[in-house]
C-alpha cells in the first residue's frame, strides 16, 4: 500500500509517504482501490516475470527513510522528511545517481523503538530498498539497527547521537558527532562559558539518547572541577514536572542540564520559572527546533544549547539551503532539516564512488566518504562509522537562537 505524498500533473517528486504497516490510514475507498491495484499488480507481474530482474533494477534508486512523522518529536521527523525531499530533489535534476532517479519511501516510526523495528524490516524485506536513512531517537535507531545490520543493507542516520547506535555494527554509519563530545561539548559551555562550580541534571530515564548525553556530561564537568549537586529524572510525555523541580529548589545548581527533547524541555523551562528557580539551564541537540521557542517562549530566554548547526555560520553550503528552503518551504531550515538533507547527500555521493546499486558496494563506499561540504560542516566518515564535526553552542536571547562559538572535537 503506497501513497504518493506529492503527486503534481506529470512530476512525480519521489518522496513516498507510506502508512505503517498492517494499518490504512485512507479509509475504504483506497482500500478498495488498493486491492484493484494490488491485482493488477499481481496479473502484470505473472505477465511480466521474464522482465522482473529489469524491474529489480529499476528506473529508480529505492532508499528508505524511518523518521517520527507523529508524536512526541514529530517536529524533528517533518523537518527531516523536507530536507530529504529537497536532496533528492536537487539530485534527481541535476540527472540522478548512476543514470537513476532516486526515489525515498518515508515511514513513520512515530519515535516509538518497536515501530522503528518493524519499518526498518518492511523496508529491507518488501520494497527492497538499498539503503535506510534515520531514525532520529537513539533509542529507535538502536531499535532498528540490528535489523539492518544484520541484513547487511547500510542505515545512515543523520542525528542518532547515542555512542553505541554505529557500534552495533560495519552496516550503521552516522553523519553527525557523538553523544561522549556532545557531553563533554556541554560541560564545557557550563564550566567555561557559564563558569558554573555545580551543576543538577534532569534525564529522561527511558531515552538512551538522554542516559549517555548526561554520564557524559558528568564526567567531563567533574574533570573541569565541578560538583553535581542532584540527579532527577522523569519520562517521555510527563507533563508535571513539579517534584522535581521542588528538589532542585532544595538544592541550588549554577547549571541545570536537561537531555532532552523539546516538548518536555518546554514544559519544564515553564515550570521552572514559575517556581522562580534562577539557575542556567542548558541542553544540547534535543532542545533545538523552533518548536521549543513556540512552546517555551520567554521562558527558554538565557539558555544555552549545543547542536550541530548554526545559520549564523555562513558558508556558501548554508546559503544554498537557506534559500532553497525560502523557495521551496517558505521557511528557513532547522537543524534537523539540514543534517538530513546533508545525509541523503552523503548516500547519493557513495552510490556514485560504489558504481553499482548494492548494499554492499554501498557499504564500503560510506565508510570512504571523506570531505564531503555539508550545510552542517565538512563530513569525513571516520574508523567508528562516525563523522567527527564541530558542534554549536547557541543562546537563546529574545525567542531567537543565537551563535556563541564553535567547538572542535
Ligand atoms: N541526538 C538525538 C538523539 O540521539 C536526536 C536529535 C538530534 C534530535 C538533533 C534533534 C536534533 O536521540
Amino acid at each position: 500500500m503506497i501513497m504518493t505524498a506529492r503527486e503534481t500533473s506529470g512530476t512525480r517528486t519521489h518522496l513516498t509517504v507510506m502508512p505503517a504497516t498492517g494499518r490504512n490510514l485512507e479509509g475504504p475507498r483506497l482500500m478498495q482501490m488498493n486491492a484493484i491495484r494490488a491485482t493488477l499488480a499481481a496479473a502484470l507481474l505473472t505477465l511480466a516475470a521474464p522482465f522482473t530482474l529489469a524491474r529489480a533494477e529499476g528506473e529508480t534508486i529505492k532508499i528508505g527513510a524511518v523518521l517520527p512523522l507523529t508524536g512526541g518529536i514529530a517536529a524533528f521527523g517533518m523537518e527531516s522528511k523536507d530536507g530529504i525531499e529537497l536532496a533528492v530533489e536537487e539530485i534527481n535534476a541535476a540527472g540522478g545517481v548512476l543514470g537513476k532517479k532516486v526515489e525515498v519511501l518515508v515511514e513513520d516510526d512515530k519515535g516509538d523503538p518497536a515501530d522503528t523495528t518493524n519499518a526498518v524490516s518492511k523496508l529491507i524485506n518488501t520494497d527492497k530498498v538499498v539503503a535506510l536513512l534515520g531514525s532520529v531517537a537513539s533509542s529507535c535507531t538502536l531499535a532498528g539497527a540490528p535489523v539492518a545490520n544484520s541484513a547487511k543493507v547500510p542505515m545512515v542516520t543523520h542525528n542518532s547521537t547515542n555512542d553505541k547506535v554505529t557500534q552495533v555494527g560495519e552496516f550503521i554509519f552516522r553523519t553527525c558527532f557523538i553523544d561522549s563530545f556532545q557531553g563533554a561539548t556541554s560541560a564545557y559551555v557550563a564550566a567555561k562559558i557559564i563558569k558554573a562550580k555545580t551543576a543538577a541534571l534532569i534525564t529522561d530515564v527511558n531515552s538512551d539518547y538522554s542516559k549517555g548525553l548526561g554520564e557524559a556530561f558528568v564526567a567531563k564537568f567533574k574533570e573541569l572541577g565541578g560538583t553535581i549537586t542532584s540527579e532527577v529524572s522523569y519520562q517521555q510525555n510527563d507533563v508535571n514536572f513539579s517534584s522535581q523541580l521542588t528538589k532542585l529548589k532544595g538544592t541550588p545548581a549554577d547549571v541545570v542540564f536537561i537531555p532532552g527533547y523539546y516538548t518536555e524541555v518546554a514544559l519544564i523551562l515553564k515550570q521552572a520559572k514559575q517556581l522562580k528557580i534562577g539557575s542556567v539551564f542548558l541542553g544540547a541537540d534535543g532542545w533545538d527546533d523552533p518548536k521549543l521557542l513556540e512552546l517555551a517562549a520567554e521562558a527558554a530566554d538565557g539558555t544555552y544549547i549545543v547542536t550541530h548547526y548554526s545559520p549564523d555560520q555562513k558558508s556558501p553550503e548554508v546559503e544554498k539551503l537557506l534559500k532553497a528552503y525560502q523557495a521551496k518551504f517558505k521557511r528557513d531550515p532547522a537543524v534537523t532539516d539540514a543534517l538530513a538533507y546533508d545525509s541523503m547527500y552523503v548516500i547519493a555521493d557513495a552510490l556514485k564512488r560504489a558504481g553499482k546499486v548494492d548494499s554492499l558496494a554501498l557499504r564500503d563506499a560510506l565508510a570512504a566518504t571523506k570531505d564531503l561540504k555539508g550545510a552542517t560542516g565538512t563530513i569525513t566518515i571516520n574508523k567508528e562509522r562516525n563523522a567527527d564535526k564541530a558542534a554549536i553552542v547557541l543562546k537563546v536571547e529574545g525567542g531567537k537562537m543565537k551563535f556563541v562559538e564553535s567547538v572542535k572535537p
